[in-house]
């Protein structure tokens, strides 16, 4: 597919976002208008408000990012749209928009899973990166630890039983009383705080690789109760150590029982400084290669949508335009 130029669209959630992706791996433009004012002031997502701010949001954003890449709209290759999971009201805007663009400028639509879009973030920055790896998703929605055999072919290792990782992060911040969203929040304050003042629980750390997170939760919400004057710093910094010391030691694991040549980060909470560093020195330390994603690629975008659908168009080409939106879409693991 060469001169391919894949325009991306991503609305499942709280960010409206568009971006040209060259060849799968060369961004030429991505924007991200983020909602997160809008919500903020209800402590989390509002999908009715989400859904109608992606329809006043989104052809602006694609104007911009077609302008930004020198792109005129039916010089695209492809279309390709996230199709699931996420809210449907949501996604629902991003599809539509995308279909219609798509027969308007006679190219193929390509229907996007957003975790295997989040698991493409690192191939745009890491012309070099192949499989086999293993990555670990860690979003608001989702907690993946997934072995990336081939391109576009995965082995699901474990999942959370219970809270996301950044589900975890949202409530434990909101409880805090932390600015929305939580984990760059809670991220920020942890600097301050001593991340060996408190010891949480590391629920199933050393078994398997399925992971719990409410059971810390409670744990944060029950030790404040108690200690009403702890520093909230030291409590941020002690909860953030406990997720982060179970994500790195599972992940540390599977890439060693798999043979993995690299560990891999993505989704939102991969934003997150010290599972960064500690993925890092983990890496270092095992002899792996470590692939973390600029910040900006871990938290949702459309140029992750493009790269993914980019691979899915060649693998399985256009997606029919009857395809609607999934809210409950999983990875297709083998
Ligand atoms: O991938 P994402 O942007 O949206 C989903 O698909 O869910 O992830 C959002 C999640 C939120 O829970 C947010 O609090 C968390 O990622 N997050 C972080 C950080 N930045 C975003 N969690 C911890 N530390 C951060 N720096
Ligand atoms: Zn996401």
């Amino acid at each position: 597919m060469s001169g391919a130029a894949i325009l991306g669209i991503e609305t499942s959630c709280d960010e409206t976002a568009a971006a040209v992706v060259l060849e799968g791996t060369q961004v030429a433009s991505s924007v991200v208008s983020s909602q997160v004012d809008l919500h903020a002031r209800f402590g989390g997502v509002v999908p009715e408000v989400a859904s109608r701010a992606h329809v006043d949001l989104l052809n602006p954003v694609v104007a911009e990012a077609l302008l930004e890449a020198g792109y005129a709209g039916p010089d695209v290759t492809a279309v390709a749209a996230t199709v699931g999971p996420g809210l449907v009201g949501a996604l629902l805007v991003g599809v539509s928009a995308a279909k219609a663009f798509a027969l308007a400028w006679a190219v193929p639509f390509v229907g996007v899973n957003h975790l295997e879009a989040h698991l493409y973030a690192a191939f745009l920055e890491e012309p070099d990166l192949s499989p086999p790896l293993v990555l670990l998703l860690v979003s608001g929605g989702h907690t993946l630890l997934v072995s990336m055999d081939d391109h576009l072919k995965y082995r699901l290792l474990g999942s959370t039983i219970d809270d996301a990782a950044g589900e975890a992060f949202d409530k434990v911040a909101r409880f805090l009383g932390l600015p929305y969203p939580g984990g760059p929040a809670i991220d920020s304050l942890a600097v301050e705080g001593d991340p060996t003042a408190i010891a949480f629980p590391r629920a199933m750390r050393d078994e398997g690789y399925d992971f719990s997170f409410s059971g810390l939760k409670t744990s944060v919400v029950n030790y404040v109760r108690k200690h009403p004057d702890v520093s909230v710093a030291d409590v941020a910094a002690s909860f953030q150590e406990a997720v982060v010391d179970v994500l790195v030691t599972k992940a540390r694991r599977a890439a060693r029982e798999v043979g993995a040549q690299g560990l891999c980060l993505a989704g939102g909470v991969a934003a997150n400084s010290s599972l960064r560093e500690r993925i890092l020195d983990a890496c270092i330390a095992d002899g792996l290669r470590a692939f973390l994603p600029s910040r900006s690629l871990c938290t949702d975008n459309a140029a992750m949508v493009a790269a993914a659908g980019h691979w899915r168009l060649e693998s399985d080409g256009a997606t029919p335009l009857e395809c609607g939106a999934f809210p409950n879409l999983r990875l297709p693991v083998g």
